[in-house]
């Protein structure tokens, strides 16, 4: 169960969160727990966690290992303070920052050979799904993406699927629109990465979770856990969802 904070928190408000989250999960064995909150609350967020089994994500991470890329942040510092994954990907940084699947892959690559986990966004927008494009777009960001690692890199690597209209909308897919695009995914993981690569490999929704709709979505056998934007915002209410 991953949060993406986003744009939101400094790090005074990111020790006060994990001061009233941390009890509330601290039984939570079922799953793995990730905060990604903005790179300026990374440290502050591995040391109020340390001790919890809750793990640390970026929400980004940059392709080159450093140089003249003004305003990014690079694997090692990643690292450095202590955070474990990084969001590539997501669909905000493909609409907003010119994010391409080639760029994905290349983030994606600097992400495991800093030896973060990354957790690789795909997912279709509005009017891709109105015009029976959402198999093709997703099949379309896994080859030009994903496809393009190792079978020891993809063994390192957490997929999400969000469709690009349930984000922030409040429109969540309903659980069969959900496991039929998990289903695509790991079908394309399965083509190219082998039957054992697919069973393992988990896939997490994302796209309006809240604590009211989490459990019918996690009911679904090809949804392996979330990622929580607006609703992990909140202590209890990610809470929540984490003990669904
Ligand atoms: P949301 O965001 O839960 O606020 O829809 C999900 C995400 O973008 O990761």
């Amino acid at each position: 169960m991953a949060g993406n904070w986003k744009m939101y928190k400094t790090p005074a408000e990111t020790t006060a969160f994990f001061e009233k989250f941390r009890p509330l999960v601290e039984k939570s064995e079922h799953c793995e727990i990730v905060i990604c909150p903005p790179f300026t609350n990374l440290a502050a967020a591995v040391i109020a966690a340390q001790g919890s089994p809750i793990r640390v994500g970026a929400q980004n991470i940059a392709w080159a290992k450093e140089g003249a890329f003004t305003g990014e942040i690079s694997g090692a510092m990643i690292v450095a303070t202590g955070a474990t994954y990084a969001i590539v990907g997501h669909s905000e940084r493909r609409q907003y920052f010119g994010e391409t699947d080639a760029t994905v892959l290349k983030r994606t690559e600097a992400a495991l050979a800093a030896g973060l986990t990354p957790i690789v966004c795909v997912g279709e927008r509005l009017e891709e799904r109105e015009s029976g494009n959402t198999e093709a777009v997703l099949v379309r960001q896994f080859q030009d993406g994903i496809a393009g690692l190792s079978d020891a890199q993809f063994a390192g690597i957490v997929i999400a699927y969000e469709p690009v209209w349930a984000i922030g909308t409040g429109k969540t897919a309903t659980p069969e629109i959900a496991a039929d695009a998990h289903r695509v995914i790991r079908h394309e993981v399965r083509a190219k990465f082998g039957k054992e690569a697919a069973d393992a490999v988990r896939i997490l929704y994302g796209g309006s979770v809240k604590p009211d709709n989490v459990k019918t979505l996690m009911a679904q056998p090809e949804i392996d856990g979330s990622l929580v934007g607006g609703a992990s915002l909140d202590a209890v209410s990610f809470a929540a969802i984490v003990n669904f």
